[in-house]
């Protein structure tokens, strides 16, 4: 998720739990052109990272190959997914949804990336551009060699309105061999469960991992007990901590400012002042004061983490 699936969230996610995690979308045209030092930080690992795909956007065969190398080697990907669903670019032949309107394409991209490098590639579709072309875009990739599909399921013109259609991500799964993905509105253990019913093959969970890495544990350890008010505070100072590490002190929390109050639902309320002061964190400091207390930690504890 672009903006939100850096490595702090990773770390947290994987320690949580998850069985991969997704890279925000990279630029091919970034990384192999220019805009380094953005497409560097975004694709870097945290130290000792693993089960990390590293996806990609672009529509030109020979650049995407070339980003697909420098995924592998530089970013020690395990494996690329190609992103076929970003709503953003609204021309015909630009990458992401756009592909949807021409998968020739994109099956043209994949066998180019898959050739560039020893790893599998994926690809991550809507259900189309504006209409559900899902099931026959899947089985093009399927024969152009990708090693899964994920779908998220909405259509591009849909944006994030409505409800996703599980149905039709249903349709998929069962219209290929490769394993397919369900992403759209899991925003809960029980519903990714539910989820899983449509014979997907696993289920992304993408919003409702935001300040909730915890959805995680949930799904993957019997018995869990919902955390309390003082282990999602000290969550949220470690993520701050580690944005801060990550980004430096400004940047990494000017990122947290959207993601703190989400961990603190309930104790954050929109009226609240503690939310009012979360919005406007500028420094380590002043995110310990706020977050160290209610996290139980005495004062000054892990200032220098
Ligand atoms: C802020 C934001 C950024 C996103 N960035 C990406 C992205 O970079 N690549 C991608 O494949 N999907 C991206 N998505 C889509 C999500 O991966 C997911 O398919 C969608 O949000 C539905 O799942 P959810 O309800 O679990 O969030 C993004 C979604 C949001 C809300």
């Amino acid at each position: 998720m672009a903006g939100y699936s850096d490595a702090p969230m990773r770390q947290l996610s994987a320690e949580a739990g998850a069985l991969w995690t997704v890279s925000e979308m990279i630029s091919s045209r970034g990384l192999v052109l220019g805009n380094e030092d953005e497409d560097l930080i975004i694709g870097k690992p945290y130290p000792g990272e693993q089960h990390r795909v590293v996806q990609l956007f672009g529509a030109d065969p020979d650049i995407l190959a070339e980003a697909s190398r420098r995924a592998a080697e530089w970013f020690d990907a395990a494996a690329i997914d190609l992103n076929m669903g970003c709503p953003v670019p609204k021309i015909r032949g630009k990458g992401g949804a756009c592909l949807l309107q021409t998968p020739e394409v994109a099956y043209e991209l994949i066998s180019a990336m898959r050739a560039a490098v020893p790893l599998d590639v994926s690809a991550k579709i809507r259900l189309g551009f504006d209409t559900n072309r899902a099931v026959e875009v899947a089985q093009g990739l399927e024969a152009a060699g990708v090693s899964l599909i994920t779908v998220h399921g909405r259509t591009s013109a849909q944006r994030y309105t409505g409800e996703a259609d599980w149905e039709a991500i249903a349709e998929v799964a069962a219209s290929v061999r490769v394993p397919v993905v369900g992403s759209g509105d899991v925003l809960s253990a029980q519903q990714a469960r539910e989820r899983l019913r449509a014979g997907v093959a696993a289920v992304m969970i993408g919003r409702g991992a935001v300040g909730q890495p915890w959805i995680f544990t949930e799904l993957s350890q019997p018995g869990f007990t919902p955390p309390s008010t003082a282990q999602r505070a000290a969550t949220a100072l470690r993520h701050t901590r580690l944005n801060a590490q990550w980004y430096g002190e400004w940047r990494g929390l000017k990122q947290m400012r959207k993601v703190l109050p989400r961990y603190l639902d309930g104790a954050a309320s929109p009226e609240s002042e503690l939310r009012d002061a979360l919005v406007r964190l500028e420094t380590l400091p002043q995110a310990e004061a706020l977050l160290a207390p209610l996290a139980g930690e005495g004062p000054g504890a892990g200032v220098h983490a």
